[in-house]
């Protein structure tokens, strides 16, 4: 399965901050925002990604990330010019994607949860259709929006409905076949003038394809696209941080024990940012998990 990491966009509900550099870089707790969808790709087992940006953005996540070589895991990039919608990602990647079911993540999106791993590697192995995660919310009407019957069952996916039929927000993370090229070639521009994930979706529930899996009360999904909200999921990643002694979406730890690289290669990562306590958490872990 090949990666999509989406990292364009504006950020203008962050704006200053967002002005000279993209949303996705910013920090939540100790490491760039990026790290947290990144790290969940790699959870899942992916290891050829593509990140998408915008032409101004593209150096920094390059100069952050490179080829990924170093976390033993491929990253290509390719520019999104505009901001034309989530769908978009699908069809600049369609050569990555090749003839390769995808996995899609948002850049902004924080997933954190015991079984989100296990989560990822069931739903991962066979996908025909769609897999959409889904996690309750208070303001459901500023997101996409899954309705379930009685015996729940998907009847419903609505973009940013003014009257949610569900409190059930359809997180940034989607899992597709690959008829999800042809499908995203062929979605028109909403009323926003944008390429709808929603609409994507709502093919494959019309196909009767799609599957929704319910992230559950113990997980939690951060929003991370106002000031107010970034400061939440830094203090939330701090707090679990400081309390547990280990560190949520440390690509260098994924990356060795998803068995990516070895344990000299990951000391070595960690020793080249020694001067940080995210780099002394890096060592630490590679020598813990050397012997
Ligand atoms: P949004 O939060 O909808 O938009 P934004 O990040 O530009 O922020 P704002 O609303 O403050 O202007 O985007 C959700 C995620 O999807 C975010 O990680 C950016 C990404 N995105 C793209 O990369 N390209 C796009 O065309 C769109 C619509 C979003």
């Amino acid at each position: 399965m090949k990666g999509i990491l989406l990292a364009g966009g504006s950020g203008t509900r962050l704006n200053p901050m967002t002005i000279p550099v993209s949303k996705h870089l910013l920090p939540i707790g100790d490491k760039p925002m990026v790290y947290y969808p990144l790290s969940a790709l790699m959870l899942a087992g992916i290891t050829d990604i593509l990140v998408i940006s915008t032409e101004a953005d593209l150096p920094h996540y390059r100069r952050l990330l490179g080829d990924g070589s170093q976390l033993g895991i491929q990253i290509d990039y390719a520019v999104q010019d505009e901001p034309n919608g989530i769908a978009e990602a699908l069809i600049i990647g369609a050569e990555k994607i090749g003839d390769d079911p995808v996995a899609l993540i948002l850049g902004d999106n924080i997933f954190h949860g015991a079984a989100f791993q296990s989560i990822l590697e069931e739903n991962v192995r066979n996908v025909h259709g769609c897999v959409l995660f889904a996690y309750g919310v208070k303001d459901p009407e500023r997101h996409g929006v899954a309705e379930f019957d009685e015996a729940g069952r998907l009847v419903s996916l609505e973009e940013k409905p003014a009257r949610p039929r569900s409190n059930r927000a359809v997180t940034g993370l989607y899992l597709y076949d690959n008829d999800v090229v042809d499908i995203a070639k062929n979605v028109r521009p909403s009323a926003r003038g944008e390429l709808e994930i929603t609409d994507v979706n709502r093919v494959y529930l019309e196909r009767g394809r799609a599957r929704v899996v319910d992230l559950g009360r113990g997980f939690a999904w951060l929003d991370t696209g106002t000031p107010q909200s970034l400061l939440q999921a830094g203090l939330y990643v701090r707090t679990l941080e400081e309390r547990q002694g280990v560190r949520i979406a440390c690509i260098e730890e994924v990356a060795l024990r998803m068995g990516f690289i070895d344990s000299d290669a990951c000391h070595r990562l960690g020793a080249a940012m020694a001067n940080s306590a995210y780099g002394q958490y890096v060592m630490a872990v590679a020598q813990e998990l050397a012997s």
